[in-house]
């Protein structure tokens, strides 16, 4: 095992717009999060991955970039963010970049001078296509709904977005393109950021061909997009090209990736990326990958997807851990239960994450058990995916719109985007305006000024977890052993690591819960690193229980 300083690293997402407001316009910024970087720092965590701050008129909040060199007007200059980031510095803590090159928005000016010129060299950094038979180029459907085709603003043909209309997707094919993202990287790089998240890179080769997909309706075109022809060559050539110039962490956003594919993007030796953030377990209360089509999910799958991933990529790749982040339900609310059992749950999940191998992410507010909120109108929403979807189920697919809301309930992404809650003060001390996505007022229960005061919280948990982390390099780097498979309620695994080792048992029901262990296990001299409940009995658990046990051979 190579031990590496982003695999020891604890990750905390900032999503900018609802992180701290300093300038009471409603929207969160740069000089909010310097404002904010002594919590961090006292948290214990070591990178910070700020989703996009740059130029964007902000379709998708950001993930619509209008220039990769300038800062989003909401957010602030970029003396605050040379600012930003010498205050992270100064503390220790490192920078990681969200990197948007999959697409650009419609409003760069790549795009803009693609579409005025047709003879413009810009016209083949994007997917432009005639149309067939007065129809659209294919039967590709977005991510967010409907086509992925948009006829161009003058001129007939059409353009490929495999997200909203206004985030047109580039063409990694030609070579132009790839120096310019380069050519940006470098740019951030010597500014001396740490590292890159890069948004869904493995649809950056596509079939050249675009083939229509077979079936009725629009039909998402993963297997023409996901894991392309040419995709190990170009993310080899950016790690040629700029990451070996220096020591970045790097984790790439895979949206349909298998555990062999994820091998060739993690492999040490390969010198693409340390990691890739898988979706698979995301998809577990989802029939197929129709992430609005709800099913309850089994702690057995679960188990299975997790186990999967921890033992395929043992060998010189490494995981990256969450279970919620902007895009996905909080997961309180999700994989715990957000109401009587609020705290332990919350505790039980942390635990989860911190003692498996890989890197784990902390998304803003799940350090406090922040939970999904419940709007009763789809004006409420700020989302395009969600009020896309809205639009489309009712309207298209007439389904009852009671339903839909349901299902933007449980999975809507502004679940995850409600403001920072920070104290009991209106707004929840996000801003003095209204903010520009309504705070949940459940934050006068849950905030981060009580739980800094009260060692029982959530967050002293997560800073307490984080603290042992850094001790114990069994939870960095222990291989992970799957125990009791078919135990409906508890997740029970060891690890070990150079004579350390662990015991890890977690229960994921409500109700009281008890596992046999083995002879050897229930024997052996073990002491309790941590635990949600006070005096634990080993091996029964009672609701949302977690206990890690530790010994030495
Ligand atoms: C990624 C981002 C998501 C965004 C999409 C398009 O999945 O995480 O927020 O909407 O890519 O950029
Ligand atoms: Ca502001």
């Amino acid at each position: 095992m190579t031990e590496a300083w982003w695999k020891e690293a604890v990750v905390y997402q900032i999503y900018p717009r609802s992180f701290m407001d300093s300038n009471g316009d409603g929207i969160g910024d740069l000089k909010g999060i310097i404002s904010r970087l002594d919590y961090l720092k006292d948290l214990g965590v070591d990178v910070i991955w700020l989703s996009p701050i740059f130029s964007s008129p902000n379709d998708d909040n950001g993930y619509d970039i209008s220039d990769y060199r300038g800062i989003m007007d909401d957010f602030g200059t970029m003396e605050d963010f040379d600012l930003l980031l010498a205050q992270m510095h100064a503390r220790g803590l490192k920078l990681m970049m969200d990197l948007v090159v999959n697409h650009t928005s419609d409003e760069h000016a790549w795009f803009r001078a693609a579409c005025e010129d047709p003879s413009s060299p810009y016209r083949d950094y994007y997917f432009f296509r005639d149309g067939k038979e007065g129809q659209l180029p294919n039967n590709w459907a977005s991510h967010f709904g409907f086509s992925a085709w948009e006829k161009e603003p003058s001129g007939d043909q059409y353009f490929l977005h495999l997200y909203t209309k206004k985030q047109p997707d580039l063409n990694w094919d030609n070579p132009k393109v790839r120096a310019e993202v380069y050519s940006i990287m470098q740019f951030w790089a010597d500014k001396g950021i740490d590292g890159f998240r890069m948004d869904v890179i493995n649809y950056i080769s596509k079939v050249p061909s675009l083939p229509a997909m077979s079936g009725e309706g629009f039909q998402l075109p993963t297997p023409y997009i996901a894991n392309g022809p040419h995709v190990h060559e170009y993310l080899q050539e950016m790690n040629q090209r700029v990451l070996s110039k220096g020591d970045y962490m790097t984790v790439g956003e895979m949206v349909s990736v298998t555990t062999d594919q994820a091998k060739l993007y993690t492999h040490e030796d390969r010198r693409e990326l340390n990691m890739v953030f898988t979706f698979e377990h995301m998809y577990i209360d989802a029939v197929g990958e129709d992430k609005w089509n709800i099913r309850p999910w089994q702690l057995t799958e679960l188990k299975d997807v997790f186990t999967h991933w921890q033992t395929a990529l043992e060998e010189g790749c490494w995981n990256s851990l969450y279970l919620n982040n902007h895009d996905q339900a909080r997961m309180v609310s999700r994989f715990g239960n957000d109401k009587e059992y609020r705290v332990q749950s919350a505790k039980m999940l942390a635990t989860f994450l911190h003692t498996l191998q890989g890197t784990p992410y902390i998304y803003q507010g799940e350090e406090l058990g922040m939970t999904n909120i419940h709007f009763d109108s789809i004006d409420k929403y700020r989302d395009i995916d969600t009020l896309n979807h809205y639009k489309e189920a009712v309207e298209v697919f007439h389904q009852d719109p009671a339903d839909v809301m349901k299902a933007i309930a449980y999975k809507g992404r502004d679940n995850a985007r409600t403001p920072m809650q920070w104290d009991t003060t209106v707004n929840a001390g996000f801003t003095t305006a209204a903010p520009w996505l309504s705070v949940n007022p459940n934050h006068v229960e849950i905030n981060a000024a009580q739980e800094i005061d009260d060692p029982q919280s959530v967050y002293h948990y997560y800073k307490r977890l984080i603290e042992l982390r850094k001790q114990c390099k069994v939870m960095v780097y222990g291989t992970y052993e799957l125990l009791e498979r078919e135990h409906p309620q508890i997740y029970a695994y060891t690890r070990e690591y150079q004579g350390a080792h662990l015991l890890v048992l977690l229960n994921f029901s409500g109700e009281d819960a008890c596992i046999t262990l083995s002879d050897e296990l229930s024997s052996l001299p073990k002491t309790l690193l941590i635990s949600n409940y006070a005096s634990p009995a080993c091996a029964a658990l009672h609701p949302y229980e977690a206990q890690v046990w530790h010994w030495n051979t």
